[in-house]
């Protein structure tokens, strides 16, 4: 069965953040400092999901979709991420789980997407190799409570972006600016990941996936500097992540001049076989020769496309390009894959029209993808509810419903019931 869903994460909607008894995450740190967010914006309150779970259940039932990926708060199960878990936060997720088999939706939870226990940043976060091994022991805690009925789990969400932006750039938390010393923080989540992959097995998970971010590099010219520039951030944005997990071996950075820190056996733990490839696909990226930042290119943006509220190019037909292209270079070495992200942000409309656009373009590049031989198995909008959107808060809007933030009033845009359409056309 082709697994339609849609997606979203625990700190962008759930809210309740000091409710039975979650612990404070590291995105409760960073958005309460000045600056960090577009106006200041936490995800206090959110959509208050964790309150109005049935009623976003139901919203998935009108669309039509058999699937949902969410995340997991790790703080809400751990609240300083090490040792006893909290039975409420398990309670949640629970009835979270049971609510989806009811109606008839299989859950797709994802394990972690960003919310790090902030007792965990506090020794170093993922800069710390002993994070890896605490997120094994969260996911066994978790697996151990709802294995019986989630049969399909993600480990990490978007390893690169949580390092780029979390601690290279600081845009994201936990905000540290270490630029490319922030190189370990993908191989302790890749460790991790692979930990949890061990966790989850011995708990009878039948589906294990990660999710990277993915997103196909162009050069800027044909120019031999320009091809080696995309090669260098192709390294670095996608095959730093896919390539230890699916072929068990990093690729040369040495463009960057950083080696990671890999020991003994790590590579094994990080390649053990997945049942899937969690693609997340919004945009294509064109790279050029590097100016004088330090780093081996220079994004050049693309130009000549229509772009989203975020400035984000549309490019539909970069999602046939990198799913061709991973099978291209992955070949049997590429399981099955979902794209668990995919969507866009809009101006606040309810008839948004760019979205439908959107959506149309890419499912037809995903059509054109399989018709050239990829294996797709799943397709998961890129989101449900307007949430909020990190660093920008809550002024992108990646609803297919509406959220109005004051009065927590959610209403379908035209996206949902032309979704609706497509995925039941006989239903209306
Ligand atoms: C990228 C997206 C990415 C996002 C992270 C954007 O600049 O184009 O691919 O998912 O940042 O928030
Ligand atoms: C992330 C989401 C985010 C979306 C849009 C992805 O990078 O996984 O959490 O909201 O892109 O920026």
């Amino acid at each position: 069965m082709f697994l339609w869903g849609t997606a979203t994460a625990a700190y962008q909607i759930e809210g309740a953040v000091t409710e039975d008894g979650r612990g404070v995450s590291i995105w409760d740190t960073f958005s309460h400092e000045p600056g960090r967010t577009r106006d200041g914006h936490t995800g206090d309150v959110a959509c208050d999901h964790y309150h109005r779970w049935p009623e976003d259940i139901a919203l998935m039932s009108g669309l039509g979709v058999n699937a949902y990926r969410f995340s997991i708060a790790w703080p809400r199960v751990q609240p300083t991420g090490t040792g006893e878990a909290n039975p409420k936060g398990l309670d949640f997720y629970e009835r979270l789980v049971d609510g989806l088999l009811d109606a008839g939706i299989t859950p797709a939870p994802t394990l972690f997407h960003w919310d790090l226990p902030q007792a965990l940043q506090d020794r170093g976060g993922w800069m710390n190799r002993d994070t890896s091994q605490y997120f094994a022991e969260y996911a066994a805690i978790v697996a151990d409570r709802l294995s019986d009925r989630v049969k399909m789990w993600i480990t990490l969400n978007e390893p690169f972006i949580h390092m780029a932006y979390g601690y290279g750039l600081g845009i994201h938390a936990p905000g540290q600016a270490l630029l490319l010393d922030a190189l370990p923080v993908a191989h302790h989540q890749l460790l991790g990941h692979g930990l949890a992959v061990q966790a989850l097995r011995a708990s009878g998970a039948e589906q294990v996936l990660i999710t990277n971010n993915c997103t196909p590099v162009r050069p800027g010219s044909d120019s031999e500097a320009d091809r080696a520039a995309a090669d260098a951030y192709d390294a670095l944005h996608n095959r730093l992540f896919n390539d230890p997990v699916l072929l068990g071996t990093y690729p040369d950075l040495s463009a960057y001049g950083v080696e990671m820190d890999v020991r003994d056996g790590d590579l094994d733990v990080i390649s053990a076989p997945l049942d899937g490839l969690g693609v997340n696909y919004y945009n294509p990226t064109r790279i050029g020769a590097p100016t004088d930042d330090g780093l081996p290119f220079t994004d050049l943006g693309i130009t000549g496309h229509p772009t989203t509220a975020f400035g984000w190019p549309v490019v539909p037909d970069g999602l046939r390009e990198l799913l061709v292209g991973l099978r291209d270079r992955y070949g049997a070495a590429l399981p099955p894959i979902h794209i668990t992200e995919n969507g866009c942000s809009t101006e606040d409309t309810l008839d948004d029209q760019d979205r439908i656009a959107f959506l149309d373009g890419h499912l037809t590049a995903l059509d054109q993808a399989g018709a050239e031989g990829v294996d797709v198995r799943g397709y998961f909008v890129w989101s449900l509810l307007d949430n909020f959107e990190w660093a920008e808060g809550y002024h992108q809007r990646f609803g297919l419903v509406q959220v109005d933030f004051d009065t927590q009033r959610r209403t379908p845009r035209a996206s949902y019931t032309w979704l609706r359409n497509r995925l039941s056309p006989d239903a209306s």
